[in-house]
């Protein structure tokens, strides 16, 4: 109960499926944690939800540099340092095929989902390193190792944050601060339901079913599985693990 015990936590995408359920997860392991998301309400929901004098919350778009550099600010302001930064927050984009891909939501997705994760490495790196140490945990996903048809900007940028962890990495060496990816399954949050719908408007159960094919398993995962495996990347736990990419894909991977 103590794994993070006098830790302070960013997490973004806050809010949504996996965020709340690792916000969950780190308060109950002692550490203060930041919430940070872009709907101010929900943030207040997801906070009131949690129901813990150890979080609040920070409205913010990860893809915009003074942003991102503000959730960082607010972590030291508020608690005077930083330990682990949960780069979360991401959208699947449009399900479509490449050639009929819009462009301006191809360059959205990589704005929220590479670019994001590059302004939080770019500023909490710093704060970490003069620290002594730290923990970044990136989300990729499955489609961080497999194409994904008609989800070619999502691939694309859970591909694109591998590169970023790994040259990360090699940038700190031995400062202590370490940086590692996990890569979820189909886990049951807001963004299945929107692929499920994108792939067969109307048949949403059975996209669901063909896609549970793909997952050894058998299931989507839920959020709290991701979370159990972001709390081991936070926590001390896994002091020798840096530049690792973590499945949690009940066998997706395997095919
Ligand atoms: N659900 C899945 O099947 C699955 C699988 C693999 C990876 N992932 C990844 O897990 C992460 C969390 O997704 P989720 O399943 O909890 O979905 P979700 O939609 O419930 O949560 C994503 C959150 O990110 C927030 N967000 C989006 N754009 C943002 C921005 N510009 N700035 C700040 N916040 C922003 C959203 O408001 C939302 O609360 C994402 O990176 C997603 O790509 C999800």
């Amino acid at each position: 109960m103590d794994r993070l015990q006098g830790k302070v936590a960013v997490i973004t995408g806050g809010s949504g499926g996996i965020g709340l359920a690792t916000a969950r997860r780190f308060v109950a392991e002692g550490a203060q944690v930041v919430l940070v998301d872009l709907d101010e309400q929900r943030l207040v929901e997801a906070a009131a939800e949690l129901g813990s004098t150890a979080v609040s919350t920070l409205a913010a778009d990860v893809s915009d540099e003074a942003q991102a550099r503000a959730y960082v600010a607010a972590a030291l302001q508020r608690h005077g340092r930083l330990d682990v930064l949960f780069c979360n927050a991401g959208i699947e984009g449009a399900i479509a095929p490449i050639t009929d891909y819009p462009v301006e939501m191809f360059d959205r997705v990589l704005a929220v989902n590479v670019r994001g994760v590059f302004l939080g490495l770019k500023h909490a790196l710093p704060v970490m390193q003069r620290q002594g140490g730290g923990s970044i945990v990136i989300t990729s996903s499955v489609a961080g190792y497999k194409g994904g048809a008609h989800l070619s900007a999502y691939a694309a940028s859970k591909h694109a944050v591998v590169g970023l962890m790994r040259s990360a990495v090699l940038e700190t060496g031995a400062s202590g601060v370490r940086i590692n990816t996990i890569h979820p399954a189909p886990i049951d949050t807001r963004m299945m339901r929107a692929i499920e719908q994108g792939r067969a408007p109307g048949a949403e159960a059975a996209a669901k079913q063909v896609i549970t094919t793909r997952i050894p398993a058998g299931r989507y995962g839920s959020a709290d599985e991701v979370a159990q495996v972001a709390l081991f990347l936070a926590s001390d736990d896994s002091r020798f693990c840096t530049g690792g990419c973590y499945p949690v894909d009940g066998g997706m991977s395997a095919a």
